[in-house]
């Protein structure tokens, strides 16, 4: 083989990290293979040196600092597998781009924050920026995105892309436990991130979700202007009635250029229980592609851990041994636009669930609310009583959500509401 091996440079040496590790050693004979070169591990980072990892890294220099692994001579890409948006990720990957390496990273949150500027800075600097794993994990979305249907003006982009709260949600509805009991067991079992608000606070989906809408629709990513609600107010008693309404409930992001502009949102929503979204089972990512000329894509598949991450990481990583070199967006950083945003511009039907007062006049004060900020009742329900009070049940005709929170902020007024009420969106898919 005559062409130089590839040279990786690999910061972080934890889940995803080992598993870049272990490919690239049980691998090498098929990578060389696929891409006619060697890909090789030079030197690697992470915090303690000392740290038992299970894994043979003697023939790899160490760096504890990973600005330091990123500006060495003898590296040609910079793997960033350590996570955060600012601190090390964020100066490593630039001292990468400014020393002339190429980035691959998993770092989901790190793009949304900082994307548009690093791939501006690699663009100028002649390198390349790759994600694949910083989005739904194994599944490879973003080669979907900027080459399958590179020839498709994108209708719609949408997906579950947060494991761990599917996990939580399908446990609630399979085994009829509350919110608090399964989140307790997803955190035993070391699936929420050290900051669980990340994941059930919907911001690392919306992470996700912001950054393939900036592939799909050509815009800077604005993750800022991703309408997020997480999942922590969703009770067994919406897990049931949405059930009894044939739906499931699933923390689903949902990104299409509309006449208002550019529509994000990452919440909790209503699917119909038989489409791929409401069966889609545990820790499972699905992505949903609608293009102007293919239709519907639908890609399922692991979201997260070691295999399935790592295996992300290495498709960007031959990409680069091959010689592929796509713009970070899939189009040059300086040519996207700056959307303007446009929350939740679609009108939907809402599934809304409140504790009212059981008195006379209790739901004709909560129609009138609705009435006046010109959201229609399609259907109605009361679902019996504890003490004074009962579970009343609304689905509502088409309406914004600006008109659902409209009407909301006036429900208190009435002096019937009990507790907070709960809206969701029922979501056509
Ligand atoms: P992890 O298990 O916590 O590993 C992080 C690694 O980075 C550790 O080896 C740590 O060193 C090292 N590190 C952290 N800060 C550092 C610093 N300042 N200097 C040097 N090294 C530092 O994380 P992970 O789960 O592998 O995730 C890595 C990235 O992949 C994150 O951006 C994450 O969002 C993304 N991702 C993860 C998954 C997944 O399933 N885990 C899926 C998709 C994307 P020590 O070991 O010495 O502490
Ligand atoms: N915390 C993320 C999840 C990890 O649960 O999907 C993968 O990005």
């Amino acid at each position: 083989m005559s062409a130089k091996p590839l040279r990786l440079g690999l910061a972080g040496l934890g889940t995803v990290g080992l598993g870049v590790v272990k490919i690239v050693q049980q691998h090498a004979d098929l990578i060389a293979l696929r891409t006619g070169r060697a890909v090789q591990i030079t030197a690697v980072s992470a915090r303690d040196k000392t740290k038992n990892r299970d894994a043979d890294l003697s023939a790899y220099a160490w760096e504890t600092d990973p600005v330091a692994l990123a500006k060495r001579d003898d590296i040609d890409v910079f793997v960033e597998v350590m996570g955060g948006h600012e601190g090390a990720a964020k100066l490593a990957t630039e001292a990468a781009i400014a020393s002339g390496k190429d980035v691959v990273t998993a770092n989901k949150a790190l793009l949304a924050h900082h994307g548009h500027g690093l791939a501006l800075a690699a663009e100028a600097a002649g390198r390349v920026i790759r994600f694949e794993a910083a989005v739904a994990g194994g599944i490879p979305v973003i080669k979907a995105l900027t080459e399958g249907l590179a020839g498709n003006q994108m209708r719609r982009v949408m997906g579950v892309m947060n494991g761990s709260c599917n996990y939580i949600l399908t446990r609630m509805q399979n085994e009829g436990l509350s919110y608090a009991e399964v989140f307790d067991a997803a955190n035993q079992l070391g699936y929420l991130e050290a900051d669980p608000n990340l994941d059930v606070g919907g911001i690392d989906a919306g992470h996700k979700l912001s950054l393939l809408a900036a592939i799909a629709f050509g815009t800077k990513v604005s993750f800022d202007a991703v309408e997020l609600e997480g999942i922590g107010a969703i009770s067994i008693d919406d897990i049931r009635l949405a059930a009894d309404m044939g739906y499931r409930i699933k923390l689903l992001g949902v990104a299409q250029m509309t006449g208002r502009g550019l529509e994000q949102r990452m919440t909790p929503c209503l699917v119909p229980a038989d489409s791929p979204l409401g069966q889609l089972q545990g820790g499972t990512n699905m992505v949903v592609l609608e293009g102007d000329s293919v239709g519907q894509i639908v890609l399922r598949g692991p979201g997260a851990g070691m295999g399935p991450t790592a295996s992300a990481v290495m498709a960007d990583v031959l990409d680069i041994a091959r010689g592929t070199r796509i713009s970070t967006f899939g189009q040059p950083a300086a040519s996207l636009a700056t959307p303007v945003a446009a929350q939740s511009a679609t009108a939907a039907s809402y599934y809304m669930r409140m504790t009212l007062l059981d008195k006379p006049g209790a739901l004709a004060k909560i129609a009138t609310c609705l009435g006046e900020a010109g959201v229609s009742i399609d259907q109605m329900r009361q679902y019996g009583h504890e003490g004074d009070n009962a579970t009343v049940l609304l689905v509502t005709h088409k309406a914004t959500r600006a008109d659902i929170d409209h009407a909301m902020s006036r429900f208190g007024g009435t002096g019937v509401l009990v507790g907070a009420p709960v809206a969701l969106r029922i979501e056509e898919v």
